[in-house]
């Protein structure tokens, strides 16, 4: 590992230990290793199929390392169901924003928090609505009928609900028209802001360098790069292994 690779903060919120993952007989990522601090934003980066999504899933549970750890918080969560790993503070926007379609925008924001309760959930409705206005304005709306834009902030809304202290996202920018992918980045940010820890995959390097403190690049299920974000910005590094995007 190189330079850069550790989290700035001593409080190490999440830590891939040499993970490496199978589909079948298929190896998918091979001994990764990455960290993201308390209060950190870190993007993962990779063209299609270098397993950035098999790596979120890794993380949350949905998909069991062949070897490796997941620690959140120094706690080993690595044969632990999603579940779990949601009560301990995790949280994913997932891949094409998959908000529920049949129901409301209340209704999508209450199975967010479906871990929280009375108070306690009126509190995390009005930071998601300070976040989203929209979502506010548009409650009793079907979230089938949004737009692209306003599912990406459902599906945003719906992982702040269970208030975590990691939130994974991928590609939240994917599909978004030019201005929306901006706006997007710049939510992101604010989340950020909040003192959540964040992990997002992307494939548009350069705007997810912009916000981020470090990056990682994946290439074919490994980790060829890691660094803090102004580093991989500037170097040729970068370019060869990814950019030209
Ligand atoms: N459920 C699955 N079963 C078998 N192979 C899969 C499955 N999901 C993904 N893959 C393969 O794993 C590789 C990495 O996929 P993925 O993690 O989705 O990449 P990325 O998110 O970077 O595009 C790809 O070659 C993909 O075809
Ligand atoms: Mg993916």
């Amino acid at each position: 590992m190189r330079n850069g690779d550790r989290a700035a903060s001593d409080a190490i919120l999440l830590r891939l230990e040499e993970i490496t993952t199978h589909y079948g007989p298929i190896r998918i990522l091979e001994q990764v290793s990455i960290e993201v601090g308390e209060g950190e934003l870190v993007c993962l980066l990779g063209g299609n199929a270098s397993g950035k999504s098999t790596t979120l899933k890794t993380i949350l549970g949905l998909v069991r390392p062949t070897s490796g750890r997941v620690l959140l918080r120094g706690e080993d969560v690595t044969n632990r169901q999603v579940s779990y790993r949601v009560g301990r503070g995790m949280a994913i926007v997932p891949e094409n924003r998959r908000v529920f379609a049949p129901l409301t925008v209340l209704e999508n924001l209450e199975l967010g928090a479906y871990l929280r309760h009375g108070e306690d959930l009126r509190e995390e409705f009005e930071r998601v609505y300070t976040l989203f206005p929209r979502l506010h304005e548009r409650g009793d709306q079907l979230a089938g009928t949004l737009s692209g834009g306003e599912q990406q902030m459902l599906a945003m809304g719906r992982a702040l609900m269970s208030r975590p202290r990691l939130l994974l996202m991928d590609e939240p920018s994917m599909g978004l028209s030019p201005a929306l992918v901006e706006q997007n980045f710049e939510i992101i940010a604010q989340i950020h802001a909040t003192g959540v820890g964040i992990l997002v995959v992307e494939q548009n390097a350069n705007m997810a360098l912009s916000i981020a403190d470090r990056g990682y690049v994946l290439q074919t299920g490994q980790v060829v790069l890691a660094n803090r974000s102004s580093e991989l910005l500037a170097s040729d590094e970068l370019k060869k292994a990814y950019l030209g995007r």
